[in-house]
């Protein structure tokens, strides 16, 4: 028996034999209508398809579905209750906002989810940390200055919930 998958903390049902080869991004967007992470590149170079595998960020588009079985997947959608607040953006949400850190807003679901990843493991990264986390996602727009920013202020409203 496959091993229970959750998404978002539900389990959930991976694509049958037929649909084996079926990527993640595929499964989360088609079936399962979680329309936070994009499709750009489908190569596994643009981050726009970025969710967290076991905390972990990944790239959806590139990811078979079968791979992920028996694993945890978090998808932008799922943010808020991984911290706790079911009726209120994550902190990393609301700082992108409070920036004002997107322009056509594809890169945003990547850029979000790879700033989560980053502030579990590090609750206090400086400027240089968020560039290299952050420097295999493309932002065709420019608005690398209004992203860092909103990580350096998501770090601080995750330390003071915390405090
Ligand atoms: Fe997955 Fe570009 S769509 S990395």
């Amino acid at each position: 028996m496959q091993p229970v998958t959750f998404v978002n903390g539900q389990p959930c049902a991976l694509p049958t034999p037929a649909g084996a080869s079926a990527t993640l991004l595929h499964v989360l967007r088609n079936d399962l209508a979680l329309n936070g992470p994009k499709y750009g590149c489908g190569l596994g170079q643009c981050g726009a398809c970025t969710v967290l595998v076991d905390g972990v960020a990944a790239r959806a588009c590139v990811i078979p579905a079968q791979g992920v079985a028996g694993r945890e997947v978090t998808t932008l959608e799922g943010l808020p209750a991984r911290c706790g607040h079911v009726d209120a953006l994550h902190p990393v949400q609301q700082a992108f906002v409070e920036e004002q850190a997107a322009q056509c807003g594809y890169c945003l679901n990547g850029m979000v989810m790879m700033a989560v990843a980053l502030l579990e493991r590090n609750p206090d990264p400086d400027e240089a940390a968020i560039r290299r986390e952050l420097s295999s996602n493309l932002c065709r727009c420019g608005t690398h200055i209004e992203i860092i920013r909103a990580v350096l202020r998501a770090a601080l409203l995750m330390r003071e919930a915390k405090a």
